[in-house]
Formats: structure tokens, C-alpha cells, sequence
């Protein structure tokens, strides 16, 4: 962020574009055409269907040209390959961790760790479950137990660090259970579903002082570290003054294990389990084969091993660390100025729309956030994503889990997207907001039992003021209003 000469803060792009990708520009009748072929998921939408793909920040940042530059130095070999022992410098350079196990994505890496630690009758407890550690975790016998603070469901709040995790209920959570059965703790740095929401390093700190107590393992996700790092360096006292490496290798040197999608902060497509403990390398590493591949690809290709070494060490530039928070700060800001109802502190990942609060005359089990990211679609081209209740299975007895938050997320890739991207994407969103009577619920047609947000297909329905055809007739106003091909 700079400081312009009117008092402002402006998010200053230090990269220069050197390759850019032509963005198709459907018609409104045409993105209303993708959606209900889509079955209303977002997931399920062609990228030749949009104009902003903001699903996600996973695997489609803009990698930098050292990154690019070194994968073509790629060491193609099954086992031994040159690539990976970069990697692992990085990994002891940067995370101080002497040992580092490949896998091809983040859940890749939790599937690994599932197998290894979590027993049936298990008790996960973490500040926040991620979609996937949930489903391995629960695959695996295992209980997640969500202890994050009450502010951290607050989508008005300015409390600086709703990723922390509720240290009295972790106690409490102890006694209930028994250390026992808590094979380890878990904290994701930043807090995703709670809308990319950080936690402090003090938070952190308390979190290890109780699992020393009680010889309970602690293990950070730290697929979004960078952005932690910087937002504690933004926003927690004695941190001002210090580097993001340095912010990183102390939350890191607070974890026995650390598990990372590759595909957001370090810009790649890959993804690691690091540990200084070798009985933990020893005890992990024979599954790496069985799953993954041999020990030195871990099923990604050299070449993005190769990127994913560049970009550890790129995210300690606090430029790099900083560029999507930064970018989503102003996306919020200038939602709030709109009136919008978004999550608040901004966090990383991307801006978080609260659709309960955007659509108020919707309950849970009409889908508001799943209905707002369709509509959003169907009036801008932009592809959000569902983060409420269709995003939670149901219980194994079929009861539905109601989301405590129904957030749409606008995901900000990395250096993807420009000022006037955002600003397109605020004023149709602030149009739709003059029309939100407008959009009724949604229905399942096809609903699978796990992760069922991936592929499940939901149809719209009448909901206060909106008809059972109201994605058609906000098309329509929207046509009025605009011009066919707008
Ligand atoms: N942990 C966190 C905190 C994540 O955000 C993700 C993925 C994963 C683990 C799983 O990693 O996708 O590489 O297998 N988040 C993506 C998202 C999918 O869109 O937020 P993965």
C-alpha cells in the first residue's frame, strides 16, 4: 500500500505485465444460459462461459519470471532429481524445517498426514477446518472440532485476528477428551472459511504453551503463511519492524509439522509436508510412494517443483506477501462504501460477501450464499464461490449442517487482476444489491454425499419477493438497465 497525496491508500502493482491472456466477455443471455447449464454450482461453469474467474486464488496466480525461467531448468528423473533437493533448500532456508516430503496438492498432503495420525474416535481441534482436511480428517475416523473465537463469526467486526483459536475452549476441549485423543492441533494460517481471517503470532504462542502442557503436536497449514505473515507485520504490536522471513520461520518454528498447498502463497502448483523431527519425516515418508509418487517428485512434475522452490523464496518479499492482501483490502473498502454487507476486517484469499445480510429474506437451507454467487454471475460474468452451507456435507444420519457464516468469496489471484477488474466487479455487485429482492433460493437436483458443492447441481426457487424463475427475470431487469451485450 502507498500513500497517495489526498490521505488515501492505493494497492501499487510492483510487477509489470509481460504475458497477458485475452478474457472472453459473454452476454448476459449467455451467462444465464452457463449457469443453468451449471446446475447454479460456479464450480461447474467453463472458464470460456466467464469474464473474471475469481473462484479461487489456488493455481491461478501470476507466476513471476524467475519462477517461469527456472522451471525450464527442471532435472526430469524419477528419483534423485536436482529439482526437488532446491526445493528442500528452500523449505530449510525459508521454514527452517530439515525435512521436506512432496505431495502433488495440499489435501495430498493432508490424506498423508490423515493416514498417519488420525485414528478412529480422534479429536481434530483447529481454529478452522478447511473443506478438504475436514473430509480426510473425518475419512480417517477422526472428530473436527472448530474453536475459533465467537468474534470470528462476526462478518462486521474490526477485530484484527478472527483466526485465533479459542485457547479456553481448547482447554476445555482437553478436559472433556483427554489428551489422548488429541493426536495433534491444528491451525490454518489464515483461517479461510472464515473469509482468509489471520491469527496472531501471541495466539499462536498460547496455542504452544498448552500443547507443551499436555505433549499435544501441533501442526500449521500454512498454505496461505505469506499472507499471515504480512497481515501480523500490518497489524500485531512488536511486529512492525520485522521481515516476513522472519515472521515466517517463527510461526513455523511454533509447529512440529507444517502441511502446504503450494498453489497460493509460494504462486506454484504443488504442494509439501516439512517437519524438523525425523521421526516424523520416517514415519510419513514410506507413504509418499504409495500415494504421491517416489520421494523426490511426490507427483508433480520437475518443473513445478522447480517454481514452487522460486516462490517459498519469493513469498518472504513482502511485495509478494502482501500483493493479494493488499488488493483485497481495496476490494473491501470500496464494497463497504457501496453499502455492501462484507466481511470485515479484510482478510486474504479474496473479498467475502455475507449473503445472509445481502439476502435477508433467504434462511440457510435456501442456499443464500450459493444463490448470491449465481446471481452475481448472471449480472457481472464473475465466478465467486459458495462458502456457507452447501459448501458442508451433511451429517452421516443426512441431517444438514447449517454454516455458521453464508459467505460468497470474490477470490484476488495473484497479480491476475487489475484496479479496473475490481471496479467492475463493485459496481455490478452494488447494482445487484439495488435488485436483492430479486433473488430467490436454490434446491438441490443432484446432491452427492461428500464434498458436495464440487459437483452437486441445485436449481432456483421462489423466496420472499423473488419468483421460482428469478434467475431469468433479474436477467431480464438487468437487460433494461444495461444492454444486451453488457
Ligand atoms: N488448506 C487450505 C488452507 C486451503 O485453502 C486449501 C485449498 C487446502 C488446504 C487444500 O489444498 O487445494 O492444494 O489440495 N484451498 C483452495 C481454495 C482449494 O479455493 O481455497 P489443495
Amino acid at each position: 500500500m502507498i500513500k497517495l497525496s489526498d490521505g488515501r491508500s492505493l494497492p501499487l502493482d510492483m510487477h509489470k505485465v509481460k504475458t497477458v491472456q485475452r478474457l472472453p466477455f459473454p452476454t448476459v443471455e449467455q451467462r444465464l444460459g452457463a449457469i443453468r447449464e451449471a446446475g447454479f454450482n460456479t464450480f461447474l461453469l467453463r472458464t470460456r462461459d466467464m469474464f473474471l474467474d475469481m473462484l479461487t486464488d489456488s493455481g491461478t496466480n501470476a507466476q513471476s519470471d524467475a519462477q517461469l525461467a527456472a522451471s525450464m531448468e527442471s532435472d526430469d528423473a524419477y528419483a534423485g532429481s536436482e529439482s526437488f533437493y532446491k526445493m528442500a533448500d528452500a523449505v530449510r532456508d525459508v521454514f527452517g524445517c530439515d525435512y521436506t516430503l512432496p505431495a502433488h496438492q495440499g489435501r495430498a498432503a493432508e490424506h498423508i498426514i490423515a493416514k498417519c495420525l488420525v485414528k478412529p474416535g480422534d479429536v481434530i481441534p483447529m481454529n478452522q477446518h478447511f473443506t478438504t482436511t475436514k473430509a480426510h480428517f473425518t475419512l480417517a475416523g477422526g472428530t473436527v472440532e472448530e474453536i475459533c473465537t465467537d468474534e470470528a463469526y462476526n462478518t462486521d467486526s474490526s477485530c484484527l485476528f478472527k483466526g485465533n483459536l479459542d485457547i479456553e475452549k481448547l482447554k476445555k476441549l482437553i478436559a472433556k477428551h483427554g489428551a489422548d485423543k488429541i493426536p495433534f492441533i491444528r491451525m490454518e494460517s489464515t483461517a479461510n472459511l472464515l473469509g482468509g481471517q489471520p491469527f496472531s503470532m501471541a495466539n499462536l504462542k498460547e496455542v504452544r504453551a498448552i500443547a507443551d502442557q499436555y505433549d499435544i503436536p501441533v501442526i500449521v497449514d500454512t498454505s496461505l503463511v505469506a499472507d499471515n505473515a504480512y497481515m501480523i507485520k500490518r497489524r500485531e504490536p512488536g511486529y512492525e519492524q520485522r521481515t516476513i522471513a522472519e515472521i515466517i520461520k517463527e510461526i513455523v518454528s511454533m509447529a512440529d509439522i507444517i502441511y502446504m498447498s503450494g498453489r497460493k502463497s509460494t504462486t506454484s502448483r504443488g504442494g509439501l509436508i516439512a517437519t524438523h523431527k525425523k521421526e516424523i519425516h520416517d514415519l510419513m515418508a514410506p507413504l509418499v510412494p504409495v500415494y504421491e509418487g517416489f520421494l523426490t517428485y511426490g507427483g508433480m512434475s520437475t518443473r513445478e517443483i522447480e517454481s514452487m522452490a522460486v516462490g517459498i523464496r519469493e513469498m518472504t518479499d513482502e511485495y509478494c506477501a502482501g500483493c493479494a492482501v493488499d488488493l483485497i483490502e481495496y476490494f473491501v473498502s470500496r464494497l463497504a462504501e457501496k453499502g455492501i454487507p462484507v466481511v470485515k476486517p479484510a482478510g486474504g484469499v479474496g473479498a467475502h460477501i455475507d449473503a445472509m445480510r445481502f439476502l435477508p429474506h433467504l434462511d440457510h437451507l435456501q442456499y443464500p450464499a450459493g444463490a448470491l454467487a449465481a446471481a452475481i454471475f448472471i449480472c457481472s460474468g464473475v465466478r465467486g464461490m459458495e462458502r456457507g452451507t452447501v459448501s458442508m456435507d451433511r451429517d452421516i444420519d443426512g441431517t444438514e449442517l447449517v454454516s455458521e457464516l453464508e459467505l460468497v468469496r470474490l477470490a484476488v489471484p495473484r497479480r491476475a487482476f487489475t484496479m479496473s477488474h475490481i471496479e467492475y466487479a463493485v459496481d455490478r455487485i452494488a447494482w445487484l444489491y439495488e435488485h436483492r429482492e430479486m433473488i430467490g433460493g436454490l434446491a438441490w437436483d443432484d446432491e452427492p454425499k461428500i464434498l458436495r458443492f464440487f459437483l452437486g447441481r441445485l436449481k432456483p426457487i421462489a423466496a420472499g419477493k423473488a419468483a421460482a424463475n428469478w434467475d431469468e427475470e433479474l436477467a431480464q431487469v438487468f437487460i433494461r438497465d444495461f444492454s444486451l451485450d453488457m
